[in-house]
């Protein structure tokens, strides 16, 4: 499983990178918004530049026309940019075309195994489906996850699924249970991640013995 980081700041993206786990990072429209006083071309070029593996940045328009210029715009930015668009209609034409040209799109705001099979068949490169706020509606999130493992597996799907809206550690346990290729987490679940009580007790415990030693 590979790990992406799911932020737009900086500080955040540096010192994940510096742990050596992410490979990638995913932003969306209210990410960005958190980081003020900075353009949103200037944060996903730093990003990228700081990352040197996919980040996802998201179009705002809703028309065909709108997501392909703003695609191609974020696309030009750096090689590295994956362009997100949300699933509609007019969305996954922008996919189809986009594919076309190379440049490689997340489908995000996905939901049920349907919308991802839809995804893939446009030519996604990654499906985001949104974990956490399926969780909020009373659904199971990990469920509708594994109904997306199971379909897209079932083709000859190029497609990698980014287990998204991710709220705690279990979340990325179960999706890697579920073999999703990433899961894209916030920073605070990542620091979760590394920890174990059992892990501060054993390092306060060898370092105490250690001062024995030195004596
Ligand atoms: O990766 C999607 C994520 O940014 C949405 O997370 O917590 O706002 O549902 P959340």
């Amino acid at each position: 499983m590979e790990f992406y980081l799911d932020t737009a700041n900086i500080d955040e993206i540096k010192e994940a990178v510096s742990w050596g786990v992410i490979n990638g990072v995913t932003t969306n429209p209210t990410l960005v918004a958190r980081e003020e006083g900075r353009s949103f071309h200037e944060i996903i070029k730093e990003i990228c530049n700081l990352v040197q593996g996919p980040v996802s940045a998201e179009v705002i328009s809703m028309d065909l026309d709108g997501i392909l210029k703003e695609a191609r715009e974020l696309a030009a930015l750096d090689p590295h940019v994956v362009v997100k668009i949300p699933i509609t209609p007019q969305g996954l034409a922008a996919v189809r075309i986009l594919s076309g040209e190379g440049v490689h799109v997340n489908v995000t705001l996905v939901f049920s195994a349907l919308q991802a099979l839809l995804a893939a068949r446009a030519g996604a490169a990654y499906v985001s489906p949104f974990i956490g706020r399926i969780d909020d509606t009373g659904q199971e999130g990990i469920d509708v996850l594994c109904d997306i493992m199971d379909v897209v597996n079932n083709y000859q799907f190029t497609t990698r699924v980014i287990a998204a809206s991710i709220r705690h550690p279990r979340h990325v346990l179960e999706s890697a249970r579920l073999g999703t290729d990433i899961a894209t987490v916030p920073f605070k679940v990542l620091k979760q991640m590394f920890r174990h009580p059992l892990t501060d007790r054993g390092i306060e415990r060898f370092l105490a013995d250690w001062e024995k030693v030195m004596k």
